[in-house]
């Protein structure tokens, strides 16, 4: 059968009458890897290979190997920064290739340590953040901003809690939103708003996405304090 009869006719047989929602977007994963399978072109088997784009920080950008989107927009530590006491001691878990780290270096905050699973410079260390020991010290934190796919992003984010007193991540704003961030929303203490954020360098074009710091702390009965912009 030719590719494009095949295409129309799965098109036309979607059986859950609206297409929103849930039903809808399965149907286009499933569509996606069926086509993928009979697409003729090399570069349709290719793309079979890939995950659907991402709705996240790079929604209009093919996705990086272990969410690697660097922090180069300089808006995301300017709206942290007035929250970091002088001298915070702090940990780049998912440092990359160290721009957040540099950043907030350089307002005089102290790196005790900057790694990631893949690092992109030499200063960051090649270690896995889910295998950190953490700190004892309650006046230390972590800071990063971490890969977004959920299924890493929510066991970082269970390890910080019990390796670490306090930990900010950058995340979207919607985190706060989402059913399966209640658990981890009891421990947010502080959001504080950044608004939208350029991954891209070179480009005019922001994120369609807001984002926000959180600071989570092992306390399990925090009412989180919202810090707008401005
Ligand atoms: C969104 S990027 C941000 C990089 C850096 N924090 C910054 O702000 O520029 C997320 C980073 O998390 C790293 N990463 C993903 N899983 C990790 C893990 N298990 N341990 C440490 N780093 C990890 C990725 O390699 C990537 O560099």
């Amino acid at each position: 059968m030719p590719f494009s009869v095949r295409k129309k006719a799965l098109r036309n047989a979607y059986p859950f009458g609206a297409r929103t929602n849930a039903p809808y977007r399965a149907w286009l994963k499933a569509q996606r890897a069926y086509l993928n399978r009979h697409d003729p072109t090399p570069a349709g088997r290719l793309l079979a290979l890939l995950e659907p784009p991402p709705k996240g920080k790079e929604s209009r950008f093919v996705r990086r190997a272990n969410d690697f989107y660097p922090t180069t927009d300089p808006a995301a530590v300017a709206a942290l920064s007035p929250f970091l006491p002088s001298r915070t001691r702090f940990f780049e878990s998912c440092a990359g290739a160290g721009d957040l780290v540099r950043q907030i270096s350089d307002l005089g905050h102290i790196c005790l340590d900057t790694f990631d699973i893949s690092p992109g410079c030499p200063v960051v260390r090649q270690y896995d953040a889910l295998q950190w020991a953490g700190s004892d010290d309650s006046e230390t934190v972590v800071i990063t901003n971490p890969p977004y796919t959920w299924a890493i992003l929510r066991q970082l984010i269970q390890h910080f809690l019990l390796h670490v007193a306090a930990t900010w991540l950058l995340l979207e704003a919607d985190f706060a939103h989402n059913l399966r961030s209640a658990p981890f929303m009891r421990h947010c203490c502080m959001i504080v708003s950044v608004g939208r954020l350029k991954w891209e360098q070179g480009t005019r074009h922001k994120s369609s996405k807001n984002y926000t710091w959180f600071l989570f702390t092992r306390s399990d009965d925090a009412l989180p304090t919202f810090y707008p912009r401005g």
